[in-house]
């Protein structure tokens, strides 16, 4: 049984007017980037909000976005703003590549109002927008714009499956093109934007992943899998292959009391941009941290024998090279799971002496490094798997 086809025994036509009704009395609408219940919206809140809300939930966004704009009250302001500046506030956050394409999204915003006068309007523009797909885009054109826009996210793919029957890998692009067809003839044209939150709402409190509140639920009169009875098994998603292990040393190089922070550069690496820890790869596939190299020589073949090693950029190099072949002994591991990947990050502490340390400085300046000796990572965008460190 493969159907990607939207099961007709659904009523089409109560499905938005249900849900409305549900938003009014249980949907969240006191959230700081949403003006449901007033005149105006904000766009920039409200794009500024759907991009920290991509892969991270509302509780934990609340904080960031007050944050943000207080620090940037306007789209001008966060595209005139210091990268640093960007980073460090939205250290945390995780995904960094949210925060370049913000940073680098508000300079393209900023340059389409000098142009035209007014925020991107449509979703063909707001798509054009760094970091903006297209579900992204139709939520700020139905909750910023206030014009009719569509969502589909991983939210919304749920609850359509699940109602619709949808039994297609949702993965594939037919079972896709599917979803966003439904969505558009659900969707309501003259209140998308309630529409978009509402479904949205729904997915995270009622129509959940794996505990799904179906007594609750204004849409289970008609919901497909309600009538099967077993809602978990949609939506359906090819397995993926397991996530391979990666094993990192991570150094404290200390001066007295200060840290060695080194800005990762633009590498292609998902922490550029960031200050960070000298880093240095053992291992690739699930080798065993109790086995750690001894001694700096053998971390540093450990590494060149990796598969497919991430390269110490050339900052890092400098550090390695200097640092003596010391005896190593991780503090901490901690384990941080990325999208493709789960990575063990072992903390080595080394102290090392003013001759070292003027060596350290040297080199660094000598190849152009943007570094830091400083207690504490305060005031640098650091990622969220040194903050898990604790240092
Ligand atoms: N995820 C993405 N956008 C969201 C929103 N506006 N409200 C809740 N969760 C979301």
């Amino acid at each position: 049984m493969n159907h990607t086809t939207p099961n007709h025994a659904n009523n089409h036509a109560t499905f938005a007017p249900r849900l409305l009704t549900w938003f009014a009395t249980h949907g969240r609408h006191d959230l700081p980037w949403q003006y449901h219940h007033a005149d105006t919206s904000d766009i920039y809140a409200v794009w500024l909000s759907e991009i920290m809300l991509q892969q991270t939930q509302v509780a934990t966004v609340l904080g960031y976005f007050e944050k943000f704009i207080k620090k940037f009250p306007t789209v001008q302001d966060l595209a005139n703003a210091n990268w640093d500046e960007v980073a460090s506030l939205w250290a945390g956050l995780g995904y960094y590549a949210r925060a370049r394409n913000l940073h680098a999204g508000a300079k393209q915003v900023a340059d389409f109002i000098e142009k035209n006068g007014e925020f991107p309007q449509s979703v063909d523009d707001w798509q054009a927008i760094k970091g903006v797909g297209r579900s992204t885009a139709g939520a700020i054109v139905a909750m910023g714009v206030r014009s009719y826009g569509v969502i589909c996210d991983g939210n919304v793919k749920r609850v359509l499956t699940r109602w619709a029957g949808i039994d297609g890998d949702i993965t594939k692009s037919a079972t896709d093109k599917v979803l966003w067809a439904l969505a558009d003839t659900l969707t309501p044209t003259d209140e998308s934007g309630k529409f978009a939150q509402a479904m949205m709402d729904l997915g995270a409190t009622l129509c959940t992943r794996t505990r799904p509140d179906c007594q609750a639920c204004p849409l289970s009169a008609d919901c497909t899998a309600h009538r099967q009875g077993n809602p978990t098994a949609y939506p359906v998603k090819a397995k993926k292959t397991a996530k391979p292990h990666r094993h990192s040393l991570v150094f404290a190089v200390r001066h007295g009391e200060r840290l060695l922070w080194i800005k990762r550069q633009s590498d292609g690496g998902i922490w550029d941009g960031l200050y960070a820890l000298p880093m240095l790869m053992i291992a690739d596939e699930s080798g065993d941290m109790a086995r750690l190299p001894h001694d700096l020589t053998h971390a540093k073949t450990a590494h060149e024998r990796t598969k497919k090693p991430q390269s110490p950029s050339l900052a890092e190099r400098q550090v390695l090279d200097i640092l003596p072949n010391l005896p190593l002994k991780a503090s901490k591991t901690i384990k941080h799971t990325l999208t493709h990947f789960h990575w063990h990050l072992s903390l080595v502490e080394l102290d090392i002496d003013d001759d070292l340390y003027r060596q350290i400085s040297h080199a660094l300046t000598a190849v152009h490094a943007e570094f830091y000796w400083q207690k504490d990572a305060q005031d640098l965008g650091i990622p969220k798997a040194m903050i898990k460190l604790g240092i």
